[in-house]
């Protein structure tokens, strides 16, 4: 059996007139990446801030490290915290930040180390109101890591960063894994998820609407793939003298599968009786394609991200 870090029972908060989690039940393996997917308002923060220690919860049982987040006065020095929405003091730099975090938490970090690792040593005295969003984001990334913590909770680690700094923190997260850390992530790229996560959660309107690994959610859910063959007329005349159904999509005709097996059965059809398509592809649904059907509309907050 995994030794579980995290175990969440049927836990729910309700504020005054919403109940924001609504009785959740999930487990998170010493080791293991899990990532808590949802669309806005779903429930996410509010049960990361739980398992933290920054909220009481309204009933339900949870433990961290054996531990009630809620009672324990010494969780909070093996916890990693990165909150959504990240902000420090105005005229502090990312080296006075780290080095305040590491006083407060007595903790034995190495400074320099950590700012080389988010990639923020060229800022490292930089008044914080003079770092960019990313930047930011990533000395919220460089505080949690100060106390050299066994769990990590990021919330939102990516939002708002450029493609290479997002992969910059990917490859931070990939390094604390392979250290040993668990990490509980929340995000809503969902391609994030796919390639960190050991396992997901998606949760909607405070409940857990399904679980698993990203290839078993996708496994689930997924209801049509794919295969994109780049051909001419010609090519449509065969597939429409041979039954199948298809569409045309500028340089590409669209086929879809009832089976992966299928494709195999069309790419044959069309080589003997000699077709000129140039290439083919299989496009299978990805993480976000059936999340996206599983938890109706994203928000267009996200939409605009
Ligand atoms: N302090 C609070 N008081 C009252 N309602 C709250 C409070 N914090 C959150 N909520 C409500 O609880 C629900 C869940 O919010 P939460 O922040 O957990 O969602 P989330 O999944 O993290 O969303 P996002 O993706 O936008 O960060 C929302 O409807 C929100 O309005
Ligand atoms: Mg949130």
């Amino acid at each position: 059996m995994p030794e579980k870090v995290i175990s969440v029972n049927e836990l729910v908060k309700s504020y005054s007139d919403i109940t924001a989690v609504n009785g959740i039940s999930f487990s998170i393996n010493k080791g293991e990446v899990f990532s808590l997917l949802g669309p806005n308002g779903a429930g996410k923060t509010t049960t990361v801030e739980i398992l933290e220690g920054v909220r009481n919860r309204t009933s339900g049982d949870v433990a961290v490290l054996g531990e009630d987040p809620e009672m324990s006065k010494t969780l909070i020095f093996k916890l990693g915290i990165l909150p959504q929405d990240f902000s420090f003091i105005y005229n502090s730099t990312p080296r006075e930040a780290l080095n305040f975090y590491k006083g407060t938490l007595k903790a034995s970090g190495d400074v320099g180390e950590i700012l080389e690792m988010v990639e923020l040593t060229d800022k490292a005295t930089t008044p914080f109101q003079k770092l960019s969003g990313g930047q930011k984001q990533k000395l919220g990334l460089a505080l949690s890591l100060v106390n050299d913590p066994e769990i990590l909770f990021l919330d939102e680690p990516t939002s708002g960063l450029d493609p290479r700094a997002r992969r910059n923190i990917w490859s931070v997260i990939k390094t604390l894994k392979g250290r040993g850390k668990s990490i509980l992530l929340t995000t809503h790229y969902l391609e994030e998820a796919e390639l960190l996560a050991d396992r997901v959660a998606i949760m909607n309107k405070g409940k857990i609407v399904d679980s698993g690994t990203p290839m078993e959610i996708v496994e689930r859910h997924h209801e049509e793939d794919n295969l994109i063959i780049r051909g001419d007329g010609q090519v449509e005349s065969l597939m429409a003298a041979g039954g199948y159904k298809f569409q045309r999509e500028g340089a590409y005709i669209k086929v879809g599968l009832k089976s992966i097996r299928e494709a195999t059965e069309i790419i044959n059809y069309l080589y003997e009786r000699k077709a000129n398509f140039e290439d083919f592809t299989l496009k299978r649904e990805s993480l976000e394609d059936v999340f996206v059907r599983m938890v109706g509309e994203i928000g267009e907050e996200d939409e605009a991200e």
